[in-house]
C-alpha cells in the first residue's frame, strides 16, 4: 500500500514536470519538412549515394551532435551532400533517435526528391544534389507563433512580451560565441541554434536575422515563437513550470529530492512495518 503512494508520487511529479508546450519537449515532434520539386530515378547512381548518405548520417549521430558528409561511393558524378544537427543540449543517444526519427519521417514526405530537408524539435536533417554546405544561408524557411490563449493571466501580456524581448536580446547580445545559445528571461526560454558547418560569424549573421522575423511575426504575446532559417533557427516559449498553469517552478534537482525524500520515507514506513510484524510475533 504504502508502496504503490510512493509510486504514485513519484509518477505524479515526473508528469508534471513533463507536461509542458515548450521546445524542450518531445524532440522527434514534426515542425516542418521541404522537399525538391525535381525527382531522381530510382535505381540510379543518385539514389545509391543518397542511400548511402543517409546511412552515414544515422551511424555519425551515435557519436556527434553535428556531421555533414559528400557521398560519392556509388558514383562520383553524382554527388549528394547532407548533415543533420541536433539542438546543443541533447545528449549523443537522444541526438541518435533524433535523426533516425527524422530520416524515417521524412522518407514518406519527401519520395524520391532529389532534395530534402527536415526540423524536427530537436533535430534537422538536409540533403540535395546542390552543394549547400559551409553556405551561409539566411532564406525563411518557416516560422510560425503560437496564440496567448489558455494560461495568460489578467496583466501578464505586458511582462510576456517584456521577458521574450529580454529573451531575444539576450540571444544576440555581445555577438554569437557558440552555434548554441539558450538562455532565460523571467519565465521565458529561448534558444539560437546553428548548423555545424556555419562559422560563429555567420551564425550571429544568422540569429540575428531570425530574431528580425521574430519580431515581425510574433510581436504580439505569443506564448511561443519558433523562426527557421537556412542555416539556423531561433525559438522561444513560456517555460514549462509556467505553462503547466500552476505557476510553479520545479527542476530536475528538486524531483531529485523529492523522489529521494520520498524513497527515504518508503524504506523507513517499510522497516517499522516489518518491525511490528517480528515484535508483534516475538509477543505471540
Ligand atoms: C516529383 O514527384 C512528385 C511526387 O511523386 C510529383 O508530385 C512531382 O510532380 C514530381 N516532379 C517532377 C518535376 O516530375
Ligand atoms: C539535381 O538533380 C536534378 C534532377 O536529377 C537535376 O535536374 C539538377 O540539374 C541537379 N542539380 C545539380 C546541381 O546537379
Amino acid at each position: 500500500m504504502e508502496y504503490y503512494v510512493g509510486v504514485f508520487i513519484f509518477a505524479f511529479f515526473l508528469r508534471w514536470s513533463s507536461a509542458s508546450t515548450s521546445f524542450y519537449g518531445d524532440t522527434t515532434r514534426f515542425v516542418h519538412a521541404g522537399c525538391s520539386q525535381l525527382n531522381y530515378t530510382q535505381n540510379t547512381p543518385y539514389q545509391y549515394n543518397l542511400n548511402s548518405l543517409l546511412a552515414s548520417l544515422a551511424n555519425s549521430a551515435s557519436t556527434s551532435t553535428f556531421s555533414k558528409f559528400t557521398s560519392t561511393s556509388a558514383s562520383p558524378s553524382f554527388p549528394v551532400y547532407g548533415y543533420y544537427q541536433c539542438r546543443g543540449d541533447l545528449s549523443i543517444p537522444t541526438c541518435h533517435f533524433c535523426v533516425r526519427s527524422a530520416i524515417t519521417q521524412l522518407a514518406p514526405i519527401c519520395t524520391c526528391s532529389s532534395s530534402a530537408a527536415i526540423q524536427l524539435r530537436g533535430c534537422s536533417i538536409r540533403y540535395g544534389n546542390d552543394s549547400f554546405l559551409d553556405q551561409p544561408d539566411k532564406t525563411l524557411i518557416y516560422r510560425r507563433c503560437g496564440s496567448m490563449s489558455g494560461t495568460i493571466r489578467n496583466g501578464y501580456e505586458a511582462d510576456l512580451v517584456g521577458m521574450r524581448e529580454g529573451v531575444l536580446e539576450a540571444l544576440v547580445d555581445g555577438g554569437q560565441t557558440a552555434l548554441y545559445k539558450a538562455r532565460r528571461v523571467g519565465d521565458i526560454d529561448g534558444v539560437s541554434q546553428c548548423v555545424g558547418d556555419q562559422t560563429v560569424a555567420n551564425c550571429g549573421d544568422c540569429v540575428d536575422e531570425g530574431v528580425k522575423e521574430m519580431r515581425d511575426a510574433c510581436g504580439g504575446p505569443a506564448v511561443t515563437g519558433e523562426v527557421y532559417l537556412g542555416k539556423c533557427y531561433v525559438v522561444y516559449s513560456l517555460s514549462s513550470s509556467e505553462t503547466n498553469g500552476h505557476g510553479m517552478k520545479i527542476s530536475k534537482k528538486e524531483i531529485a529530492v523529492i523522489v529521494g525524500i520520498t524513497t527515504a520515507v518508503l524504506a523507513l514506513v517499510l522497516l517499522l512495518y516489518f518491525l511490528g510484524k517480528y515484535f508483534a510475533r516475538g509477543k505471540g
